[in-house]
C-alpha cells in the first residue's frame, strides 16, 4: 500500500512537471499501468494519440498488440507487470524523443524503477534501449540478450535486475509474418524467455 501511495505522489508531481517543451502539447501525463508489486517492469517508448487521450500506457495499437503477445506467453498485464514510458508525455506527431527529453524524463523513471522495485526489466524497443542503458541504434543486435545495466545513465538503479531489450510492438504492426525467424516470432520467443525467467526468480 506504502508503494501505492508513493506512486501516487509521484503521478500528482509528473503532473506538474514542465521539464521539456513537450509540456505544453500534451492532454496528460501517462505514468505507468500494471500491478506495482509486481517483479516485472517493462518500460517503452512514449506515449501516443490513444495514451495521450486516456492517460494509460500501452492502450494503442502497440499497446493492444503488446498485451496479446504477453497473454499468449502466460503473463497476466495486470497481475504480473507494471509497465511504463521512458518520457511520459507525447512528442508531437508521435516523432521519437530527443535525447534533451530523454535525460529530462529520466529523473522520473528513476523514480519509479526505484518505486516498484523489479528483478527483470524489458526494455520495449531501441528507444527504451537508448534511455535506460545508453545504447543508440542497437536493438536488432541485442534484442533476446540479458544483460545487466553495468554501464549506462541508469546503473544505479538497475543495480543487480536482469535486463531483456525486446523489439518494439509497432514495428511488429508493419510485419504480419509469423514464420520462425520473423520479428513476431522472435518477440514471441523473447516474452518466453521473460515468463521462464519470471517463474524461476525467487519471490
Ligand atoms: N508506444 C510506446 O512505446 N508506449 C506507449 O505507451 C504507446 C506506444
Amino acid at each position: 500500500m506504502q508503494r501505492q501511495a508513493e506512486l501516487e505522489a509521484l503521478a500528482l508531481q509528473c503532473d506538474r512537471c514542465q521539464g521539456c517543451a513537450l509540456a505544453t502539447g500534451r492532454q496528460q501525463v501517462v505514468v505507468g499501468r500494471g500491478n506495482p508489486e509486481a517483479r516485472l517492469m517493462l518500460i517503452g517508448e512514449a506515449p501516443g494519440a490513444d495514451e495521450d487521450a486516456q492517460g494509460q500506457p500501452f492502450v494503442g495499437r502497440s499497446g493492444q498488440l503488446l498485451d496479446q503477445l504477453l497473454i499468449a506467453a502466460g503473463l497476466d498485464p495486470q497481475r504480473d507487470l507494471y509497465i511504463c514510458n521512458a518520457i511520459k508525455c507525447r512528442p508531437p506527431a508521435n516523432r521519437r524523443p530527443k535525447p534533451a527529453e530523454l535525460a529530462a524524463c529520466r529523473p522520473w523513471l528513476a523514480r519509479q524503477i526505484g518505486l516498484i522495485d523489479p528483478q527483470l526489466v524489458v526494455l520495449v524497443g531501441a528507444t527504451a534501449l537508448e534511455a535506460v542503458l545508453g545504447i543508440k541504434g542497437g536493438i536488432t543486435g541485442l534484442r533476446g540478450q540479458w544483460c545487466d545495466a553495468s554501464a549506462g545513465p541508469l546503473q544505479e538503479e538497475l543495480r543487480g535486475r536482469r535486463l531483456l531489450p525486446i523489439l518494439h510492438p509497432s514495428y511488429l504492426l508493419r510485419f504480419g509474418r509469423e514464420s520462425d525467424g520473423s520479428p513476431r516470432w522472435l518477440t514471441r520467443r523473447d516474452l518466453a524467455a521473460v515468463r521462464e525467467a519470471l517463474t524461476a526468480a525467487p519471490n
